[in-house]
């Protein structure tokens, strides 16, 4: 049976040997046309492969190269050689896929990060990118989990929609309509969206959020995992075009339990990984620690990655309001040697992230809340305060990363919604189904949204939001 075969993860965790064993992988290295350094991807660990001499044929050895895939049979022998316990003594070696070791991209040898997003369909064979990707997958599978034992559902909301559930318009346009020119027209000279597939104007969602409010009320708790999309034309190294969020979204949960449940949540993933990755988060912390070493002293951070991840699970975030923190930036030595690009002058203005990172890196120097937002550069479906001015709006800063979580308490009240929506402009015709919550059994309620790509990073170490995601979507790129 072809399926027969051992993973290399659970062959190198026991400590039992002098048993057949086959396995199957990809050639890493082979020295010495004897020793062959085999990865099948369930772990880091490579495997060695010991070839007994005069075992195989010449032909069969000039095709065991780097990358090649191979099949190979023997026995687990307790390893003579130094950095593994065990190692397969080959009888049998079959070659089930041939690499040109001259064409090959990957040479056994360190790679920059940049060349690796070029070739980003065979960087899943090199160590970092190895451990990347399996710490995503284990978050994810910590976030259903996390979810799943608070009983909360899991809902999935429409990918293409006809509506921009953050008011803020980046969005990618959905449609069947030709582009040369001959599409059909309204009077106007707009395009008659009638005609298109849908029957209207559609585009790629950019938040679940509205959708998730609905089945709030109805199942009380519920969390959305999906892909969003927005079409802002941001290079930098947090922003994708295409990224994944969670968004729960609670019944009868204020904006203290809303900030609460969000870092409940984030401490439970993050720890999820530090009990399941511990070999991967191992060596991505070694791997940021030679890169920091390229650093000017002044620069390198003062935690390795883990105790930088075991600092944040044991120690609470810190819950300030937007205006305190206006304070405390407006005061800051930065601000007054003018050292931020956008200096801090009055209530009111956005935060950039240099200003978010100043606060969670060198005043608190942990994960920071900020909470109660001017109502002006927030979106329309936020609490109003009692206050006129703010509303209840929190965000989640990240050391090295900036904000990770946007969430809120949502607008109940319909005359409050409907009047914060006429004054932004947002079509309330448009969004009816969404007022609809408002008229039949509205309740407090609130949720928020997290990053997945960021949370990524955040756990991984990775500078670039590029190298969390297999295939990243950026302005001007969408290979793969
Ligand atoms: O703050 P945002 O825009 O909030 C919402 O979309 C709300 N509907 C969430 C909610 O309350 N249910 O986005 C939420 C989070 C951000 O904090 C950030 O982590 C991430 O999504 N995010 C991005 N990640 C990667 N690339 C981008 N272009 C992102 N834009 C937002
Ligand atoms: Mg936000």
């Amino acid at each position: 049976m072809f399926h027969k075969r051992i993973r290399i993860k659970d062959l190198l965790q026991s400590d039992n040997v002098n048993y057949q064993a086959t396995v199957m992988g990809w050639v890493r290295t082979f020295r010495n046309n004897q020793f062959i350094a085999l990865n099948d991807g369930s772990t880091n660990n490579n495997l060695q492969i010991v070839i007994a001499l005069g075992s195989l044929d010449e032909q069969t050895l000039k095709r065991i190269t780097t990358g090649a895939c191979i099949k190979a049979s023997g026995e687990i022998i307790p390893s003579l050689g130094k950095g593994q316990k065990i190692e397969l003594n080959a009888i049998n070696v079959e070659i089930l896929g041939d690499s040109d070791a001259e064409k090959f991209p990957l040479q056994p040898k360190k790679h920059s990060l940049e060349f690796l997003r070029e070739i980003a369909h065979l960087r899943f064979r090199t160590n970092t990118f190895g451990a990347v990707f399996r710490i995503r997958h284990s978050l994810a599978f910590a976030i259903h989990e996390f979810f799943n034992k608070k009983g909360f559902i899991y809902l999935h909301t429409p990918i293409i929609t006809a509506s921009d559930a953050e008011g803020a318009g980046e969005m990618f346009k959905v449609t069947t309509l030709p582009l040369d020119g001959t599409a059909p027209r309204n009077d106007d000279g707009s395009i008659n969206f009638k005609e298109d597939f849908f029957g209207r104007s559609t585009n790629l969602t950019v938040s679940g959020q509205l959708e998730g409010e609905l089945a709030a009320m109805a199942f009380s708790d519920i969390y959305t995992f999906g892909p969003t999309f927005r079409a802002e034309n941001s290079n930098t190294t947090r922003h994708l075009a295409e990224f994944w969020m969670i968004e729960p979204e609670m019944a009868f949960y204020d904006l203290e339990d809303n900030m609460n449940l969000a870092e409940e949540f984030i401490k439970y993933i993050i720890r999820y990984a530090m009990d399941n990755n511990k070999e991967d988060l191992d060596f991505l912390t070694q791997r940021l620690e030679e890169e920091e070493k390229q650093k000017p002293q002044n620069e390198r951070s003062e935690m390795s990655l883990l105790q930088k991840l075991e600092f944040v699970v044991n120690n609470d975030f810190e819950k300030i309001t937007y205006t305190d923190a206006i304070e405390i930036l407006k005061e800051s030595s930065h601000n007054k040697k003018k050292k931020f690009q956008y200096i801090i002058d009055k209530w009111g203005i956005d935060l950039q992230s240099e200003h978010e990172r100043y606060l969670v890196e060198k005043h608190f120097k942990k994960p920071v809340i900020l909470t109660n937002y001017p109502k002006e550069i927030k979106a329309f479906y936020m609490r109003q305060n009692d206050d006129g001015k703010t509303v209840a709006a929190m965000d989640i800063l990240a050391p090295g990363i900036g904000e990770i979580v946007g969430g809120s308490q949502r607008e109940e009240r319909l005359d409050k919604l409907t009047q914060r929506m006429e004054e932004m402009h947002i079509p309330t015709e448009e969004l009816d189904w969404y007022l609809d919550t408002r008229r039949f059994g509205a309740c407090p309620h609130a949720g928020f949204g997290l990053g997945f790509e960021r949370i990524v990073q955040f756990v991984t170490g990775m500078g670039n939001i590029r190298d969390v995601i297999p295939f990243p979507r950026y302005p001007k790129s969408a290979s793969f």
